[in-house]
């Protein structure tokens, strides 16, 4: 079989509604795609539970009622509970876990997947790597490629999930360091309902897709404050800058067109995060009552995390290493409000003693 066949990793609820999509796009193209796509699932059963596995419900029901409930897999996308019959000879490994969960699963596949083989990620975060006494700078995208041994690009973008899976109209970003792959992921992803753009820039995309999520907590702490319309868009508005700002200091090369703040990836998937995202539900009830964080997600989230408060703390000891944290005001009051340092004062003042006023 010469045709390309592609693995899903991860069964939340973003891998769940990509599988979604590419269940549907690889049917109208079974000369190049396999039209199975196996998709991994972890257990995460306790010992002695007898339900079944998120992965056994989907593959009887084709409804991932724990993470995505309500809506219809393909039955063409079957689920495993074991990542190397998931993967093995994949040609296209499409990584959509937490960022918490990478290491692991990149160090069990290492050499499993097609020689040729590329990765993307729609897996969003930052990570980092010792660099002398100071830590460096590190996109989740490069762990992969290291881990694996193959080119990892991205996919990022005004996706809410549900939306997703609904097949409601959306637009998404691939940020690629070939064409040729990102040429291939769009035919992956492409479809009427779910419009793909590529670009070479993937260091200001993967960045965009990460740092939106503090963003949308600082708006949903705005939101459980009860501040006006005008406050909550302008901390879009700075929290924007502050990811440009981001990308141009430890990426100076990348994002100088610009380009990608305006794509899917940029101010789209901020807007939507901001408006409809888990991140800004989060904040929004975690300022709003006094229970620790992991209650609230808790409460709101069945078993998903959130990731926009570990960003934030990753994003702020970057910041602090790097001593530039004064140029990221609002980065920075996300995280100290998460961990109880900052009140709603500070936040207010982050905003409206911004240094993009000066
Ligand atoms: P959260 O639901 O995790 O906040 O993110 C939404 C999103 O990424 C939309 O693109």
């Amino acid at each position: 079989d010469r045709r390309k066949k592609i693995a899903i990793v991860g069964g939340g609820n973003w891998g769940s509604a990509i599988a979604c999509v590419v269940g549907k796009t690889v049917k109208k193209q079974s000369d190049v795609f396999q039209p199975i796509i196996s998709m991994y699932c972890r257990d995460s059963r306790k010992p002695g539970d007898t339900t079944p596995s998120i992965a056994d419900t989907i593959n009887s029901t084709h409804e991932n009622s724990k993470y995505l409930p309500g809506r219809l897999i393909p039955s063409n996308v079957i689920a495993t509970t074991s990542l190397l019959d998931a993967c093995t000879s994949a040609h296209i490994l499409i990584l959509v876990v937490p960022h918490q969960g990478i290491p692991q699963i990149c160090s069990e596949l290492n050499g499993k997947l097609q020689p040729g083989a590329h990765a993307v990620s729609l897996t969003k975060g930052i990570s980092s790597s010792p660099d002398g006494s100071k830590m460096k700078m590190r996109l989740i995208s490069e762990d992969i490629e290291q881990a694996l041994g193959v080119e990892c690009s991205v996919l990022m973008g005004a996706n809410l999930a549900g939306e997703v899976a609904d097949g409601k109209f959306c637009e998404a970003t691939i940020g690629c360091k070939s064409l040729k792959h990102g040429e291939e992921l769009k035919m992956v992803f492409d479809t009427p309902n779910f419009r793909i753009r590529v670009t070479t820039d993937f260091e200001a995309v993967e960045l965009c897709g990460a740092l939106k999520n503090i963003v949308a907590c600082a708006a949903g702490f705005a939101d459980g404050l009860g501040w006006a319309y005008n406050v909550k868009s302008a901390i879009i508005r700075l929290g924007l800058l502050e990811t440009k700002k981001f990308v141009e200091h430890f990426y100076p090369a990348s994002g100088t067109e610009g380009h990608a703040y305006f794509e899917s990836c940029g101010v789209a998937d901020l807007i939507t995060t901001c408006y409809g995202g888990r991140n800004r539900k989060v904040a929004e009830a975690f300022i709003k009552s006094d229970k620790p964080l992991q209650h609230v997600e808790k409460e709101l989230l069945n078993g998903q995390s959130a990731q926009g408060p570990p960003t934030a703390q990753d994003v702020f000891e970057m910041l602090e290493m790097h001593e530039i944290m004064a140029r990221f005001p609002i980065f920075e009051s996300v995280h100290k409000i998460f961990v109880g340092e900052h009140c709603e004062q500070n936040l207010y003042d982050a905003v409206r003693n911004h240094p993009e006023y000066d």
